[in-house]
């Protein structure tokens, strides 16, 4: 039988899930919608799924097995803890939620609930290329890793993206593959500004440089550029104790013709990272049928939470900001082991 999925929150990414959901996986079902734009969740309806008034509503349906959360940052912590009250496993896009308190209220009610329920949208740790670069890491071939360099570029972004999204909207993704990638935890942030990009809106401080310091030592160089007009660019590169091991943006077909030997470039998140979604997903539907989550945690949420806040400090101050984390409950494992492929 297949997967009775409801989704709160039908803008762009609910929009680009409901598709995948509905014309690309299998096993799974849209029973339900909701948003607070009754009009836009009709629209994004799929044919028999029922529009529904309120989140509660549809988190608390007969006819919803399990929720996908595609609201804006600031309603996911109400969904979140109705989706646990309720004892059904939900998938939160990033951000988590939007204050270490909110962070700490969704981990505390999923101890509290004894199994894992949440899985946060970190789609990077899904993408082959950034599972292929773990591989790499975690067989030691580069040796300790001492450095890593990401680099997180966007053509463009719209107008009500202000500079302090850079590091609490962006700069999530770059944090949890860093995480991920060097099995550390985010122990302090600073937060450098070059030269500012004329290109984008006078108001916006882009780019900015972001240096995560990881618990063993390794520091991370994020470069966040959002008005680089060529196209969306994501690269990382680790260097360890005895080789570098890099990740490039995603090659595409080389043309070659009278203008030359090129390669385009992905547009946006959407194209570079499509596989990369579609995977989450297959994974998370597995994981939801036997009424649990995999993937992402809610403490992987709290860390991006955690590293967010420090770098605006540390933009403010222009000094480095500590991060403390609270002891990692027991339900939290392994979390940066890779989930099964
Ligand atoms: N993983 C990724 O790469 C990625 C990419 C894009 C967006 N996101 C995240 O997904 C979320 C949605 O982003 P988007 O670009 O689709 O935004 P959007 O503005 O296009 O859509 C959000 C929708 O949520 C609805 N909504 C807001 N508050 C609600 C509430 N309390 N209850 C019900 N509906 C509500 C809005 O009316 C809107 O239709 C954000 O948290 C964003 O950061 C993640």
């Amino acid at each position: 039988m297949a997967l009775k999925v409801g989704v709160i929150g039908t803008g762009m990414i609910g929009q680009d899930h409901i598709r995948r959901l509905t014309k690309v996986l299998s096993g799974v079902e849209i029973t339900a919608v909701n948003d607070i734009d009754v009009e836009r969740a009709r629209e994004a309806a799929p044919y028999n799924a029922e529009v529904f008034d309120t989140p509660q509503a549809l988190i608390e349906s007969d006819n919803v097995d399990a929720i996908v959360i595609c609201s804006w940052g600031p309603a996911h912590e109400e969904q979140l803890l109705a989706c646990i009250a309720a004892g059904k496993p939900v998938f939160c896009e990033k951000p988590m939620v939007t204050s270490e308190e909110s962070a700490i209220k969704v981990i505390e009610a999923e101890v509290a609930f004894g199994k894992r329920l949440v899985q946060v949208g970190f789609m990077r740790r899904f993408d082959s290329d950034y599972r292929q670069l773990k591989r790499v890491i975690d067989s030691g071939v580069v040796g300790t890793p001492l450095i890593y360099k990401s680099v997180h570029r966007n053509a463009s972004v719209p107008s009500h993206y202000i500079s302090d999204m850079c590091l609490n909207d962006t700069l999530v993704h770059d944090a949890d593959i860093s995480r991920w990638l060097l099995s550390d935890e985010i122990v302090g942030v600073e937060v450098r500004y070059p030269r500012r990009s004329n290109v984008g809106g006078n108001d916006l401080k882009n780019p900015v440089i972001v240096l995560l310091h990881m618990a063993a030592g390794a520091i991370v160089d994020v470069e966040i550029s959002v008005a680089i007009q060529y196209g969306y660019d994501i690269r990382g590169e680790v260097s360890g104790e005895t080789g570098v091991a890099s990740l490039p943006n995603r090659p595409a077909t080389v043309v070659t013709d009278m203008n030359g030997i090129r390669q385009a470039m992905p547009e946006d998140w959407r194209e570079r990272f499509i596989e990369a979604y579609d995977q989450e997903f297959r994974e998370w539907i597995i994981a939801a049928e036997q009424g649990t989550a995999t993937g992402p945690s809610a403490w992987d949420g709290y860390a991006s939470t955690l590293t967010a806040d420090a770098a605006l400090r540390a933009a403010d101050s222009g000094k480095f900001e500590k991060i403390a984390m609270i002891e990692k409950p027991a339900l939290y494992g392994e979390q940066h082991a890779m989930a099964a492929e």
